[in-house]
Order: structure tokens, then C-alpha cells, then sequence
């Protein structure tokens, strides 16, 4: 009797040994040390969504300009590294993290629920609601959700828009593509009725397409909807990091600024 009594006790006392072991060996996050061993941090992002990232010559030079990537530099400056843009389209970008191309993604990701369960996100930076442009000439026609039924809807593969068109413009046809000037050129030759986007790249689209224009339709945007960082799971550290630099940006005005930058020379540099 006795002696079972301690062989239990001697179990119990191994077993819980054993947990708080386990427990206290979680893997250790190196996420900012990882990158400052390497001394860059490649950031992924799809630059055809002006004013946060898009090509412009710089130069005579094909360069990625735009707000995402001057807030990727004060990235990198922070954690004393330099930076590396990996450029990609859009349905890529979040996928790039987990295969460790990217170290971090900056395209004005929308950090929904969906998305943080598998990535981790900074705080946000940037909140805009969605719209719908069509053709000017159209305007009168398309003023409500229920507007574009039997139309075709373009919106970019692998955003939120999708799911924004197929939930809130009732009975249309939302086609995927993965290229955004591609949906411009669609829409404008007629393939396509309508296109949805965030307003400041609707803005900027229009604004240098005179046939164009941003509808009344009035859709709903998510609570986390707004744009943020993404990282691999597990990046607490770095998270630590990158929410300190977007604090700082947002509460100096200087993002805003960065934001309406790029939107100018967007507007004013041809394609
Ligand atoms: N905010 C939207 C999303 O997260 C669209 C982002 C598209 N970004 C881009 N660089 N094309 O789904």
C-alpha cells in the first residue's frame, strides 16, 4: 500500500517535471534577431496600388515608390538593417511569409480575423472604406448595391474585395483578376461594369483616367479592415518594433503626409 502511495506520488511528481519543462521550452523569438543577422529585411508587396506602392522611373530607373515603402525603410532603420523589396502579386504576398521568401509583407493588407489567425499583424496604419468605379457615362446607372446585378464585377485575386463584391453587390458576376491595371483596362473597353477598390487607389486611378469615376454605391467595411504590417506567426519582438515606428509616424503626421506624397507624384508620373 505504502509503496504504491510513493510510486504515485513519484509519477506525479515526473509528470509535472516534464510539463513545466515542455512548457518553458516554447521556442524562443528570435524574430528581430533573425533579420539583424542577416543585416536586410525583405519586405513583399504587390506595387500596382498607388498611392501605398507602385513602379515610377526614378531617375531614368524603374523604381517602387509609394507611403508602404517609406514605412518599410522606417522598418529597417529601427532595427538597423537595410531593405529589400520583393515584388509580387497580391494572392503571393501573405503566402511569401510562411515559405520565408519575405520577412515581412507591406501592401496595405487589411489584417481581417481570417488573415491573423495564421499571421501575426502590427498595429494598423491606415483605414479606408471601399467603393465602386465605373464609367463616367455610367454614373446614372450605377447608385446602388443592387445596381450591378447580372454585371460583371472586377476586383483583385486574393483581397478583401472579393469577398466585399460578392457579399454586398447582390446578383453580380465578381470576376478575379491578379492584375489591377488589368481591371482598369477591362473596365475601360467595356469587359467589365465595374471595379471595387479601396478609395485612395480608386482616387488615384481616376484621376488619371478621365472616362472613369467613383460611383455613389455605398459598401460596408469590415472592423479589421484597416491596413498593417504582416508576419510570420510567433514575431512578438518584431511586432514589438514595428508597432513603436507605426505609433510614431501616425502621431507626428508624418504617414499622412507620406500617403498624400505619393499620391501626388502618382498622379503626376505616367504609367
Ligand atoms: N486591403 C486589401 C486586402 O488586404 C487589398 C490589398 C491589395 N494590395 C495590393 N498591394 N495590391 O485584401
Amino acid at each position: 500500500m505504502k509503496k504504491t502511495r510513493i510510486l504515485t506520488g513519484l509519477v506525479l511528481a515526473v509528470s509535472a517535471f516534464l510539463l513545466t519543462a515542455c512548457g518553458s521550452s516554447t521556442k524562443e523569438d528570435t524574430s528581430v534577431k533573425d533579420i539583424q543577422k542577416k543585416g536586410t529585411i525583405t519586405v513583399a508587396m504587390n506595387p500596382e496600388f498607388a498611392p501605398f506602392e507602385f513602379k515610377t522611373l526614378v531617375n531614368g530607373k524603374d523604381t517602387i515608390v509609394g507611403s508602404d515603402v517609406e514605412l518599410a525603410k522606417a522598418i529597417g532603420k529601427e532595427l538597423g538593417v537595410k531593405v529589400k523589396f520583393s515584388s509580387m502579386s497580391f494572392n503571393n504576398v501573405l503566402a511569401s511569409l510562411q515559405s520565408g521568401k519575405a520577412d515581412i509583407a507591406i501592401s496595405g493588407i487589411s489584417a481581417t480575423e481570417e488573415r491573423q489567425k495564421v499571421y501575426d499583424f502590427s498595429t494598423s496604419y491606415y483605414e479606408s472604406k471601399n467603393v465602386v468605379i465605373v464609367k463616367k457615362d455610367k454614373l446614372a446607372d450605377y447608385t446602388k448595391t443592387t445596381s450591378l446585378k447580372d454585371k460583371s464585377v472586377a476586383t483583385q485575386k486574393g483581397t478583401i474585395q472579393e469577398n466585399i463584391a460578392k457579399d454586398q453587390l447582390k446578383g453580380a458576376k465578381v470576376v478575379s483578376l491578379v492584375q489591377n491595371g488589368e481591371m482598369i483596362n477591362e473596365l475601360k473597353n467595356g469587359q467589365v461594369d465595374a471595379v471595387v477598390f479601396e478609395k485612395p487607389i480608386a482616387q488615384a486611378y481616376v484621376d488619371k483616367n478621365s472616362d472613369l469615376a467613383i460611383s455613389e454605391i455605398d459598401l460596408k467595411s469590415g472592423d479589421s479592415d484597416a491596413y498593417a504590417v504582416a508576419m510570420p506567426k510567433g514575431s512578438k519582438a518584431l511586432k514589438a518594433k514595428i508597432d513603436k515606428v507605426i505609433t510614431k509616424l501616425k502621431k507626428d503626421g508624418t504617414l499622412d503626409k507620406q500617403v498624400q506624397e505619393a499620391y501626388d507624384l502618382s498622379v503626376s508620373s505616367a504609367d
